[in-house]
């Protein structure tokens, strides 16, 4: 299993913290936010890791960090010019990826949750993690039957469809790279990963799973504030 940080955005809803430095760089309590996500990889046994990264900031990541021995892990680096969508990753990640399974998570989001065994257990197709929120419309939705079962994706439904947001982590086999190339832009110009779900969805090759551990996406000043202060009791729970 390959392992993939999509850090790239200009994270314009943090302005002007992100004015000079990306978003995903900004401290989080004691650690660059990046940090959170990579230790998720690193703890599910993920060691070949690639940081797609947006072209001002690829210096500051190669500096904080560097070729992974420090993790004791191997990173590369791939520029995205654009923020041109998340599904946009697996078509700049496709010569890294090559016949490997792939796990991706997004740069900002921080979990308490252990995907180890569903990592580890992964064989085909696709597999997404699904969490009940306050404010679904801020996310990917995901509907499920009266078995639980995934019966329709949509990203930021306007409409209320369910209280389970898609959070952003995600594992898919090496077909998703034929299948991003395929991704035509939405109407806010992106990618849109909930297409790569929706293929696997139609083919009965989508796994969802409800995680009850804490979930933050860290890119508002709101959930920012919120991850710092989550981070700082954790942390001062695990020393006393
Ligand atoms: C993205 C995805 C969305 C997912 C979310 C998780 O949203 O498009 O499906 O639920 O990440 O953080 P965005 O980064 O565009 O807000």
């Amino acid at each position: 299993m390959k392992g993939i940080i999509l850090s790239g955005g200009q994270g314009s809803r943090l302005n002007p913290l992100t004015k000079v430095t990306s978003k995903q760089l900004l401290p989080v309590y004691n650690k660059p936010m990046i940090f959170y996500p990579l230790e998720t990889l690193l703890k599910a046994g993920i060691k070949d890791i690639l940081l797609i990264v947006a072209p001002e900031h690829s210096d500051d990541y190669l500096k904080l960090l560097g070729s992974g021995a420090e993790f004791g892990a191997r990173f590369a680096y791939e520029i995205q010019d654009k923020p041109e969508g998340l599904a946009q990753a697996f078509v700049i990640g496709a010569n890294f990826i090559g016949q490997d399974n792939v796990c991706m998570i997004l740069g900002d989001n921080i979990f308490d949750h252990d995907f180890t065994r569903a990592i580890q257990n992964f064989k085909k197709g696709a597999q997404i993690f699904a969490k009940q929120v306050a404010d679904p419309e801020r996310s990917g939705v995901v509907q499920f039957n009266e078995q639980m079962q995934a019966v329709k994706i949509v990203e930021k439904p306007k409409e209320f469809l369910s209280a389970y947001a898609i959070t952003g982590l995600y594992l898919y086999d090496s077909r998703v790279v034929e299948v991003a190339r395929q991704v035509k832009p939405s109407a806010r110009g992106e990618m849109e990963i909930t297409d790569l779900h929706n293929w696997y969805l139609e083919k009965g090759e989508l796994q969802v799973d409800v995680i009850e551990g804490q979930w933050l996406d860290a890119g508002t000043f709101e959930s920012l504030f919120e991850a710092g202060e989550y981070a700082r009791k954790k942390a001062n729970a695990i020393k006393n």
